[in-house]
């Protein structure tokens, strides 16, 4: 084709660049691929755990019959590995490298629900980066991260390093981590790919309870648990993980409507799926495959490419094939996405940690983004007579409790390679920056969060007494959240509480500062205090962090990710939850008025507990600041689109303290009527805005008409006409109201 326009020429010769190097990708592919001997190949599909290396796996590694390695703890180890790979094997085809890098490798940044209450997708693109540069700095180059699923369960344990409980919050911190881990170009050797887990709908178990049964309906798991997968894809992300729970019977392992038709045919996904830890296996115990080989037959017609230390495939695969049972054209396929994501990571090009790295972990500038990521992660839920900041004035101050000094609970869960040696806890922060202005008194009082022992009890009220103001850091130990470690109660561990009345009872001005890695039920410690700041489990830099927001040197600008719950008997609860035929008019009966012997229908007819009404304790997005804000004319460009327009919704707002501060302005919608029933709410969209004091600025969202869509009673995805709600505010529960239509 004669082409006269020289721009046009240059967007021709990108293009045809871009589909060489695809196309030589996948050449090189199909020629390693036609060398491969049938188990050659089954080895590329087997991922083994390197946490105990031996003998055994040196072997397993020289025969061709190990395709990635996970939890490689030293980087000798790890070139020792890989050069055997490279060198020793007839193919010399480079391993994988694995490993649970989620919020931090050495320095370890908020837990990822505190990184979602930051609202700062640059921050949190930021922290994956650094997480990326140290951990590829010793040769991890595939990261099992990030967690995306959607958690409205404070029971489960893993809510601590999800996003929290909404789709659209999940899905912008879920790309954020992708590209943070993966830069803009994997052939980089300190790119690391991302694993978007757990696929799918893993934050739904039963009860809270780990490893559970989901049933989860497609239209729901469409509208609500695919978003962030779907978007991380999108996004570029490389590979991803099946999830533990059987859905509504089926194992996501064994899952061929997931894994194949959704991921591969409506998604064209062409990274590595890989199973999450010996799920290929677990199929026997969910009674899904009756043996091994089963299991393995299963996974691999299912589309699983990789299995995750269960040897299924590696026991199983040769003979099934020869069966008859799976092709050897199955194989080919799950070796392809392995092999093409072993180029897309150059690791045939660079097998090895090139000499000049000079990344430097616990660098300055590495602490100085996990201590912003932690300022930015703390929510500030009471601040009563502006208790906070400590004004000058005060001149004691009692630091109580088992968290001020808790190094290695202080990272949080999945912070494997953090060293608590390098955490700086609160205590030793607010000695060492403000220990000039402020006589701090310290008593400990209990050594960790389940301690029952109250023998300092005394001596913690005689150092109260003494002080202006008490600051009580409790909260629970990492190890009681994470992976496996649901709780069926959520109130303060051990005798916490106790400590928090008898402080209380010496009429001192009393703050607590709670960390903890999901909402703890803490209605009660939380009418005692006159400031309560929930920091999570805040990393490396959390104790700096929170004495410079407790002297006012920084402001809190954090936002809920989740809704905390008054009592964990009204959990599954989130904002985004349906209408019901009987909403809660928030008017109803509670227990203690209830008259004797009332008629049936005297107790209103509305969904509500007796005992615990609708509300939360504290709503999805709620966060106070030192500043206050004054939200007011929200304006709408049209009141009326059509599905192919879009609306821009804009309000002003003021800083109207004397404190410049930060402030997360949020953008929900509500669609009046759907061919199924909608959510009372729904985040479409949040700006963090930085506003001097007595400053105004006029915040402007773009809501496109397809940004209101979702899969309706047809089962496919459209904007439905009709009428909408839509508000911007400051929280889910307060905000400017507008109406619009959609015709
Ligand atoms: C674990 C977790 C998963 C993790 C994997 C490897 O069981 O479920 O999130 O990435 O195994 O450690």
């Amino acid at each position: 084709m004669k082409c006269h326009n020289p721009l046009l020429l240059i967007v021709f010769f990108f293009i045809s660049q871009f589909s060489v190097a695809e196309e030589n990708v996948e050449q090189k592919i199909n020629a390693i691929l036609s060398q491969m001997t049938l188990k050659e190949k089954i080895g590329q599909l087997n991922q083994l755990n390197a946490r105990f290396p031996d003998q055994n796996l040196f072997e397993a590694i020289k025969k061709g019959q190990v395709g990635s390695v996970i939890n490689v703890e030293d980087s000798a180890l790890l070139t020792k590995m890989q050069r055997m790979a490279v060198s020793e094997t007839r193919l010399g085809i480079p391993l994988l490298m694995g490993r649970d890098v989620i919020h931090g490798y050495k320095t370890i940044f908020p837990i990822p629900v505190g990184l979602a209450a930051t609202f700062n997708t640059d921050l949190v693109k930021k922290g994956s980066r650094v997480a990326a540069m140290e951990a590829t700095e010793v040769g991890i180059r595939w990261t099992m991260g990030p967690m995306m699923d959607i958690s409205r369960d404070a029971r489960w344990g893993r809510i601590a390093e999800s996003f929290g409980e909404d789709v659209y919050l999940t899905t912008q911190m879920a790309v954020a981590v992708v590209n943070g881990f993966q830069d803009n170009d994997l052939t980089k050797h300190t790119s690391m790919a991302a694993c978007a887990k757990h696929f799918i709908g893993y934050g739904a178990t039963e009860g809270g309870r780990d490893y559970n049964s989901t049933n989860i309906p497609e239209r729901q798991l469409r509208n609500v648990y695919l978003p962030p997968f779907e978007a991380s894809i999108k996004a570029g992300c490389a590979s991803v993980m099946t999830s533990f729970n059987d859905n509504d019977g089926i194992p996501s392992t064994g899952n061929k409507f997931l894994l194949r038709d959704i991921l591969r045919t409506e998604w064209s996904f062409d990274g590595v799926v890989v199973a999450d830890w010996n799920s290929v296996n677990e199929m026997i115990n969910h009674g899904f495959c009756k043996n091994e080989s089963e299991a393995a037959e299963i996974a691999i017609n299912a589309g699983l490419d990789m299995d995750m230390v269960s040897e299924a495939y590696l026991n199983h695969l040769e003979k099934l094939v020869k069966m008859e049972k799976v092709s050897e054209e199955t194989i080919d396929n799950a070796v392809r996405n392995i092999l093409r994501l072993k180029f897309k990571l150059n690791l045939f090009g660079q097998p090895f940690v090139p000499k000049t790295n000079s990344v430097k972990a616990y660098s300055t500038v590495y602490l100085q983004a996990a201590q912003q990521a932690a300022s930015e992660s703390f929510v500030l839920l009471k601040n009563e007579n502006n208790t906070l900041p400590f004004k000058t004035t005060i001149k004691k101050i009692a630091i109580i409790g088992p968290m001020a000094d808790a190094p290695h609970d202080q990272l949080g869960t999945w912070s494997l390679d953090g060293e608590k040696s390098h955490t700086i806890m609160p205590y030793k922060a607010l000695t060492e920056m403000y220990g000039g202005q402020v006589e701090f008194l310290y008593e400990k009082t209990l050594g960790f969060s389940r301690d029952n022992n109250k023998s300092k009890f005394k001596n913690a009220v005689k150092q109260a007494k003494k002080a202006d103001v008490i600051v009580a850091f409790i909260g629970e130990e990492s190890i009681l959240t994470g992976e496996a470690h649901s709780l069926a109660e959520l109130n303060l561990q051990g005798v916490q509480s106790d400590l928090i009345k008898e402080l209380k009872k010496t009429g001192k001005p009393l703050v607590l500062v709670i960390m903890a890695g999901r909402p703890l039920t803490i209605m009660n410690e939380v009418a005692q205090a006159d400031a309560v700041l929930y920091v999570w489990h805040p990393g490396t830099m959390g104790g700096p962090a929170i004495a410079d927001m407790l002297f006012g040197k920084t402001n809190p600008s954090g936002k809920l990710p989740v809704t905390f719950p008054k009592y964990v008997g009204q959990i599954p609860f989130h904002y985004n939850h349906n209408m019901t035929g009987r909403p809660a008019s928030k008017r109803e009966t509670l227990l203690n008025d209830i008259p004797l012997e009332p008629r049936q229908s005297s107790l209103g007819c509305t969904s509500y507990y007796l005992d615990a009404g609708f509300d939360p304790l504290f709503p999805f997005g709620f966060g106070l600041s030192y500043s206050s804000f004054e939200y007011s004319n929200l304006q709408l460009s049209t009141t009326l689109m059509t599905v192919y327009d879009s609306l821009t919704a804009k309000a002003t707002i003021k800083n109207t303290s004397d404190v410049d501060g930060y402030e997360v302005v949020q953008l929900y919608v509500r669609d009046l009527v759907g061919s199924i029933a909608r959510p009372v709410k729904e985040l479409k969209g949040f700006q963090k805005i930085y506003l001097k004091a007595g400053d105004s600025k006029t915040v402007e969202f773009i809501l496109k008409a397809s940004d209101l869509a979702f899969y309706g009673l047809d089962l496919t995805k459209k904007t439905e006409p009709g009428d909408f709600d839509i508000w911007i505010g400051k929280n889910s529960e307060e905000g400017l109201k507008g109406k619009f239509s959609v015709k």
